[in-house]
């Protein structure tokens, strides 16, 4: 499938955990540009105490590989800054204060939550970003056991005003047999919204997004593909919600 949106990744060279040097983050967007990617929104985390290079950093090193990026594919691939913001109490003043960014410049916000949240933590804290006016992405939804056990915890979410993220690793078993049937219930339910690849390297946690669309593509059609990983992504760059 071409002129795919990978919405999730670690590509923005020595912020975070993710790419190490620029040579690994252009071999990473050269991965992507081969599985069809046209479109990257790049998200570094921003989390408390752990991952907080300042954001002036962030948005040289980004500039620097869209210059780079251009003298590779010109304008062929686009990319975007945004963030995977792991979520606290103050994240909303935060993005007001503009001192983290949003998907793209959109009203999105990729927001992630420790592997043992509870679902009220969660629920609350999409409440408070609905509530002033962002639009939360559940980064991963599924490596959270206590809100995937229910599948009326993912509407309840949705019908606040989230969308649901999963990683395309998920999707294809990488994380194992009951992460893997837990997406395949999501796509079925209609609960999925964006599929990313949260690639952090060109060795292991690699841009995958290829592979995946192939895969989603004999499992639910090439409508309902299409739909997750190009026209669903191409609203937060046009910021429809
Ligand atoms: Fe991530």
């Amino acid at each position: 499938m071409k002129n795919l949106f990978d919405i999730h990744c670690h590509i923005v060279p020595a912020v975070d955990d993710g790419a190490k040097t620029m040579d690994m983050a252009l071999q990473m967007l050269q991965m992507e540009y081969e599985d069809g990617v046209r479109s990257i929104i790049l998200t570094p985390h921003y989390r408390r105490e752990m991952f907080e290079t300042p954001q002036e950093k962030i948005e040289r090193q980004f500039a620097l590989l869209k210059e780079k990026s251009e003298e590779k594919f010109g304008k062929k691939l686009r990319l975007y800054l945004g963030c995977e913001f792991h979520a606290n109490m103050t994240m909303v003043d935060t993005l007001l204060g503009k001192e983290r960014p949003t998907m793209g410049g959109s009203d999105y916000v990729l927001t992630e939550f420790s592997g043992a949240t509870d679902f009220s933590f969660a629920r609350e804290r999409i409440y408070d970003l609905v509530s002033h006016g962002y639009i939360p992405i559940v980064a991963h939804v599924e490596r959270y056991p206590q809100i995937r056990k229910d599948m009326g915890n993912l509407e309840a979410l949705r019908d606040i005003g989230a969308y649901l993220q999963v990683n395309a690793g998920s999707i294809l078993g990488e994380d194992g047999f009951a992460v893997k049937r837990f997406c395949k219930k999501l796509m079925k339910n209609n609960l999925l919204d964006f599929v990313g690849t949260d690639s952090h390297r060109t060795n292991k946690r690699i841009p995958n997004l290829g592979a995946c669309a192939e895969y989603m593509e004999k499992k639910m059609g090439h409508d309902y593909t299409e739909r997750i990983l190009v026209r669903n992504p191409q609203r937060i760059i046009e910021n429809i919600g």
